[in-house]
């Protein structure tokens, strides 16, 4: 019998501080009027100083796992998205494992940068299929704040911090015509991209952390062309045309990117859930963020289909379609 990986709870974290653009103009030479008028956003959450990816990741998987009924040592598997870990080793999944009181089964992190979230999403739905898990927690969570380059214009005001969970678990498709759970993931790669968006540091180049570095154009070009592609790829598998999907859910770069990527496969704008205003682009976080904001509001009700697109350096970009 075939097993479907279904999203059973949501929950995000935000760090309580807001930055506006009207503070960042005071710290580099922008305005809010610049930055609204590019990308949409209007302010941004940030870390406090004693707050590592693993605080927000584990107050966002607290709230999941409280909303889908499941206590942390029923989890079998964490797979946490991110390019801004605590540390170089161990993963911070580990961590986020240790604070639930999950001592079975295993925790790791997967580094797809702002594709993060659909990666572990894909990772995790594999596990589910082939019996290997059944209630998983997929963790988007990011500190971006601390790989910014805050001289640097032209990228400190695009992001912020944050983090976003879902609780997944294995349900049996029972004959059902339509079953619910993820239909399908599409990832993909192009490592020949690299200088368009990267971080000049690392443990084996430099034994820093770095600053990241993007060539903004160049990024916004392909993140359209690739982000409507890979969703259409996701349709065709699934027998669906863009009139199908109930909800977007977008990775959150920039609004412009968002609009372009809607117009391109003729979705109302309606359709497509928006919170990059609020948060700016928190890479592996967005999704779920956006996704739990949509959720707790009641937009997305039961049985709705819900498509996901992300795109990030690497370059990486990827979709996955759910029924809800
Ligand atoms: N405030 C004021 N002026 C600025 C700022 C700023 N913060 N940043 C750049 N400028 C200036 C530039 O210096 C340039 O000035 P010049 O004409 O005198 O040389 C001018 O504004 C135009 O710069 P462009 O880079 O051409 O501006 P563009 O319209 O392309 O917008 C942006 C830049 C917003 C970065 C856009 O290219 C973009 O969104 N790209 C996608 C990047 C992205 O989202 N990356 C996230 C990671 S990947 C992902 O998540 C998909």
């Amino acid at each position: 019998m075939n097993r479907r990986s279904v999203v059973v709870g949501c929950g995000s974290y935000l760090p309580d501080r807001i930055v506006t653009n009207e503070e960042l103009a005071q710290r580099v030479d922008t305005s809010d009027e610049w930055i609204q008028q590019r990308t949409g956003i209007r302010e941004r959450r940030i870390a406090a100083d004693d707050q590592k990816t693993s605080d927000l990741a584990i107050k966002a998987a607290q709230t999941a796992l409280e909303n889908a009924s499941v206590r942390g040592e029923d989890v079998d598997l964490i797979v946490l998205a991110t390019a801004t870990p605590d540390e170089t080793f161990p993963a911070t999944a580990t961590r986020v494992q240790a604070a639930l009181e999950m001592s079975q089964g295993a925790a790791f992190d997967v580094q797809a940068v702002c594709t993060g979230f659909i990666y572990a999403l894909n990772v995790a739905d594999n596990f589910i299929r082939l019996g290997q898990a059944n209630t998983v927690l997929v963790i988007g969570a990011e500190t971006f704040s601390r790989i910014l380059d805050w001289e640097d214009r032209t990228t400190c005001v695009l992001f912020g911090d944050g983090a976003g969970a879902i609780v997944l678990q294995g349900q049996d498709e029972n004959g059902s015509e339509h079953p619910r759970g993820i239909l399908s993931n599409h990832l993909h790669s192009d490592g020949r991209h690299h200088d368009c968006l990267y971080v000049d540091g690392g443990p084996s180049s430099t034994q820093t952390v770095g600053h990241l570095r993007m060539e903004g154009p160049e990024v916004f070009r392909h993140a359209v062309t690739n982000m409507a592609s890979v969703l259409r790829e996701a349709l065709a598998a699934n027998n669906m045309e863009p009139k199908d999907i109930d909800w977007l859910v977008p990775h959150q770069a920039n609004k412009r990117i968002l609009d372009s990527t809607a117009r391109k496969l003729k979705l109302p704008a309606e359709k497509v859930v928006v919170s990059v205003d609020r948060h700016a682009n928190t890479s592996a976080a967005s999704i779920p963020l956006a996704l739990s904001e949509a959720v707790e509001d009641g937009r997305i009700q039961q049985n709705n289909i819900v498509a996901m697109e992300a795109m990030g350096g690497g370059f990486t970009w990827g979709a996955s379609l759910i029924r809800w």
